[in-house]
């Protein structure tokens, strides 16, 4: 292999290399990133012949727009085993541009990436900001990894806790907007998945206001037993309701523990979430991967591509299967994890209940003591406007979480038909994204 590649030794082209929207394309690589196969559109597009390309680093078709800290983030996680998606802007031999956005993903000796042509709107907003990071990287003369950092940061600014979570939203913008540009109906099943976002993150919102409301009536069981004693004798009945109240807003107090995850630091939402985000990765990639495929095989059929390619379908079938078997397990543990917190709220709303017949008790004995119990009136009042809050909250989480057991139910893959029973037991699967 002879083949030279340097970023000074084409003229700057401003010209694009076109392809076809249906066109897809991929290529292997071994693990240090060097070409050890592709298919034919591929070659085609860079310009390259075969001999030039096989043995080559991927870096050969590297366009010097690319920020250095696309590429820091993208091989950081793929060392990791994290399949990872990115917009990828490449130079063919004669100098010309193409954009992709491409999945990589981790197998057995190397990666594999698959490639579509971008059109979505995230796409638009990606080439602006890929810009900048160049600019940073230039002017300010950030290392790939202080400019990971910046770019990190971008995403979490947008609303995006990863770069996970942002290349998912990307792939499944992307499938969306070329599915509407090959006139293909929408995918259902992407389609609910990409709807438990919104709601999911409702549900994080209920839940957040859920902790709000009870850190908010710690207090309330000292300044009745304070109002209590200011009453005695008269106030004794209200040190023992105000002391029921307490034990009992523990019991319940503890019970929030159901709503959190990974020793209390994170909120079930925000747990389900994560896998959410990487179940749209997968089961946007899988149907990349189940088409990239097919192309592939109809190709060898064809005669179209070079000798030893049956090997390169081998290798997408099995990344498929593995993808199809990720993104329903992925969907089983949120499934799971979203029934238990339905049976966490349901509970919560029976110890409420009880919590609730104490602050009656306590109107009650307010009634009782007449005009020596003004004092008690604005600590009580605080308690119903808590009632009432909290009865609205375990409502919406509900409703909330039905929502999103019938969302995932409609976004699981057939292949995994029947599997929605809940089991407490289940292990979550491992993070690959
Ligand atoms: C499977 C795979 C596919 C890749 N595809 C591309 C690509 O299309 N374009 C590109 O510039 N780099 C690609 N890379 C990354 C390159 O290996 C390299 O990191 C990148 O061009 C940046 O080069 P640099 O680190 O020398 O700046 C790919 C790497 C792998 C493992």
């Amino acid at each position: 292999m002879s083949l030279q590649y340097s970023t000074t030794s084409f003229a700057a082209h401003k010209d694009e290399a076109p392809f076809e929207i249906e066109e897809l394309f991929f290529s292997r690589t071994d693990e240090r990133g060097v070409i050890a196969a592709g298919n034919e559109v591929f070659r085609r597009i860079s310009g390259y012949s075969w001999d030039e390309l096989v043995g080559a680093p991927h870096k050969v078709i590297r366009h010097p727009d690319m920020p250095k800290g696309v590429f820091y983030i993208f091989w950081e996680r793929i060392k990791k085993g994290l399949a990872t998606g990115a917009y990828v802007k490449n130079r063919a031999k004669d100098g010309r541009y193409y954009w992709v956005y491409a999945i990589v993903s981790p197998i057995s000796g190397g990666y594999v990436s698959v490639r579509l042509k971008p059109t979505s709107k995230v796409f638009d907003s990606a080439k602006v900001a890929y810009a900048e990071f160049l600019k940073c990287e230039e002017e300010d003369g950030l290392t790939p990894e202080q400019s990971a950092v910046a770019i990190r940061a971008k995403l979490r600014d947008l609303g995006f806790p990863s770069y996970g979570a942002y290349s998912s939203y990307a792939i499944a913008q992307e499938m969306h907007a070329r599915d509407q540009a090959l006139s293909r109906s929408e995918d259902g099943r992407l389609q609910s998945l990409k709807n438990l976002l919104p709601t999911l993150k409702s549900l994080d919102e209920q839940q957040q206001s859920l902790f709000a409301s009870f850190a908010k009536i710690r207090g309330i069981p000292s300044n009745m037993r304070i109002v209590a004693s200011r009453l005695e004798p008269a106030g004794g009945p209200i040190s023992a309701i105000s002391q029921n109240y307490r034990l009992m807003s523990d019991e319940v107090t503890n019970h929030l523990g159901g709503f959190r995850v990974e020793n209390g630091s994170r909120s079930l939402a925000e747990s389900v979430m994560a896998r959410v985000y990487q179940g749209v990765f997968m089961m946007a990639a899988s149907r990349l991967q189940r088409e990239v495929k097919t192309v592939a095989s109809e190709a060898m059929t064809r005669g179209a591509e070079k000798e030893g390619f049956h090997h390169e379908v081998e290798v997408l079938t099995k990344l498929l299967d593995e993808y199809t078997l990720e993104s329903g397990s992925v969907l089983l543990s949120v499934f799971n994890d979203v029934t238990a917190l339905s049976r966490s709220a349901k509970d919560l709303r029976q110890l409420v209940t009880g919590l609730d017949s104490i602050r009656v008790l306590c109107r009650v004995e307010a009634g009782r003591l007449g005009t020596q119990s003004a004092s008690l009136t604005p600590v009580i009042d605080q308690l119903d406007t808590f009632h009432v809050e909290i009865d609205k909250t375990l409502e919406h989480i509900l409703e909330l979480a039905d929502k999103i057991k019938t969302l995932v139910e409609g976004a699981m893959p057939r292949s995994f038909n029947g599997s929605l029973q809940y089991h407490a037991t289940t292990e979550r699967p491992s993070h690959r994204t």
